[in-house]
């Protein structure tokens, strides 16, 4: 198919999904919320940090790969790691020095919404979705980031009773903004420091993400009871934020027993409905332990779809035993395409999913199980569909501008690589792969090139509209097949 036909795909997918998405009773939407402290990073800014830090102690963490920021040697030494790779990460930290010093040295250029499930919420519902949001460290601050819009609700219960509001109306006064540092990184800055000099290849960034101890993945009683009541009128959920969760607390609760937690709300909410659907977004997790469990408790045989960025793909892969092919993922050689959709292909396998979807630069590929009820040609749809919504994110306007963004040339150039490997490997024909859909005997593909920003105003949070609003599009597609 030409870039051209790829073009027309787009629009005539963005339209039919926008018209089915009424269809859509409702989604729940939670964990994560919080304000982004948003600064683009210039050369000038990176030089000024670099001076007033030891660079001693900066080079030789570069090599140690801190994978928690407790100063500014460690904040220098990842953003640097993260600006040569051009890879994005989010790392932890706990202490509110860093967040002075920040403040003090660097600055911001702007505040906006983030956190998945923050950042979710405010894409569905100006869409018309029935959007139920829950964050459990809701502050004042925060409930004032999401947007305006008669479909977005957050459940509380009061003397008993359920009651849906607007988030402006359900916030806990007890608690503080959880403000992340989002630095963004734009791709040809060229960086020179004693000894140490590269161009950053991409436009992309780092989070250093705030963990005060009111920050918990958790439900009260009270609203967990009510379950039952709110899942009647909701079609699917889409979860995140399980980063967040510790080895241990203050208080002494460990890990096990919050994921377990977890797991209870997934099983409420699918209870009784056989078309419930759960997606996961899987993010940025540091801590291996934590990263191992969220898959293996809280995702595998759980929630149907999962959703990743490359990164994000290589360490999930790293934890359940694939190290070499996490780590061809990773290499930026030709192969990485083919070892994204191997690791695409375990993912769906060892956690027992419905659906895997990556997104990359250029191209998204989702591997499909083949009981899932919505076919190939339904899958393509609501990829082409999220490529069009995450063209109008990076371009910071309305969910239409995408539109008119081109299809990427790089994108559908790598695709050419994954196509050679299936093809020799008899999975498919030269039509079938140019067509975006592909079925084998264990699992359907799916990919599609997509449509690519040029000069984007931020890359936070593309990913998560990506899985969004793909996922959205899967609901309304299986709300409509029932009778
Ligand atoms: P994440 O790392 O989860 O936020 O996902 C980032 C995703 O955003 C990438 O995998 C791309 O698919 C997409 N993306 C990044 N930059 C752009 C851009 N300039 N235009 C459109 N999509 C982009
Ligand atoms: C993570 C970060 C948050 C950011 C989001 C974007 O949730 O904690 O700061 O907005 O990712 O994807």
């Amino acid at each position: 198919m030409s870039l051209l036909e790829w073009e027309k795909q787009h629009a005539n997918a963005f339209f039919y999904v926008k018209k089915s998405i009424s269809d859509i009773k409702g989604i729940f939407v939670a964990y994560n919320s919080n304000i982004d402290a948003m600064k683009h990073i210039s050369e000038k800014d990176l030089s000024k940090l670099l001076d007033i830090v030891n660079l001693e102690e900066v080079k030789q963490k570069i090599v140690n790969y801190p994978r928690e920021i407790q100063n500014p040697e460690d904040f220098l030494a990842r953003l640097i790691i993260s600006m040569r790779d051009g890879k994005a990460a989010e790392i932890p930290t706990y202490d509110a020095k860093i967040h002075e010093w920040l403040k003090e040295n660097l600055g911001f250029d702007s505040m906006r919404m983030g956190g998945q499930a923050g950042i979710i919420s405010n894409l569905l519902a100006p869409l018309g979705i029935r959007v139920v949001v829950f964050s459990p460290w809701a502050s004042k601050e925060q409930s004032e980031y999401y947007v305006d819009s008669k479909f977005l609700f957050s459940p509380i219960v009061v003397d008993g009773k359920l009651i849906l509001t607007h988030p402006i109306n359900a916030y806990n006064s007890e608690y503080e903004a959880k403000v992340n540092w989002v630095i963004e990184f734009s791709k040809g800055i060229a960086i020179k420091f004693d000894g140490i000099s590269f161009k950053v290849p991409r436009d992309d960034r780092l989070i250093i993400s705030s963990r005060p101890s009111f920050v918990r993945i958790g439900m009260p009683d009270e609203l967990y009871g009510k379950i039952p009541e709110l899942r009647n009128d909701l079609s699917g959920a889409i979860l995140s934020g399980y980063q967040i969760i510790k080895e241990k607390y203050e208080n002494g609760v460990c890990c096990d027993e919050c994921v377990e937690k977890s797991v209870g709300v997934i099983q409420q909410l699918k209870e009784g409905n056989p078309n419930f659907r759960i997606h996961v977004e899987f993010t940025s997790i540091q801590n291996k332990r934590i990263r191992l469990l969220v898959l293996e408790k809280i995702v595998k045989a759980n929630v149907h779809s999962l959703g990743l960025d490359t990164v994000e793909v290589a360490n999930a892969l790293n934890v359940l035993g694939h190290e070499e092919l996490a780590y061809t993922v990773i290499n930026k050689g030709e192969k990485s395409i083919i070892a994204l959709y191997e690791g695409a292909v375990r993912l769906l396998h060892d956690l027992e999913l419905e659906r895997v979807h990556i997104h990359s630069f250029g191209f998204y590929i989702c591997v499909a199980s083949k009981d899932c009820i919505v076919d190939m040609e339904e899958h393509r749809t609501a990829l082409l569909f999220s490529s069009v919504l995450a063209a109008s994110k990076a371009l910071g306007g309305e969910v239409v501008a995408g539109l008119s963004v081109p299809v990427s040339e790089i994108g559908y150039n790598k695709l050419k690589v994954l196509e050679k490997y299936l093809i020799d490997r008899g999975a498919c024909s030269h039509d079938e792969f140019e067509h975006g859909c592909v079925s084998t005997n264990t699992h359907d593909i799916i990919v599609i090139p997509t449509k690519i920003v040029e000069k984007p105003v931020a890359t936070v949070g593309i990913g998560d509209t990506i899985s969004a609003g793909a996922f959205a599009a899967i609901l309304a597609m299986i709300e409509a097949k029932k009778v």
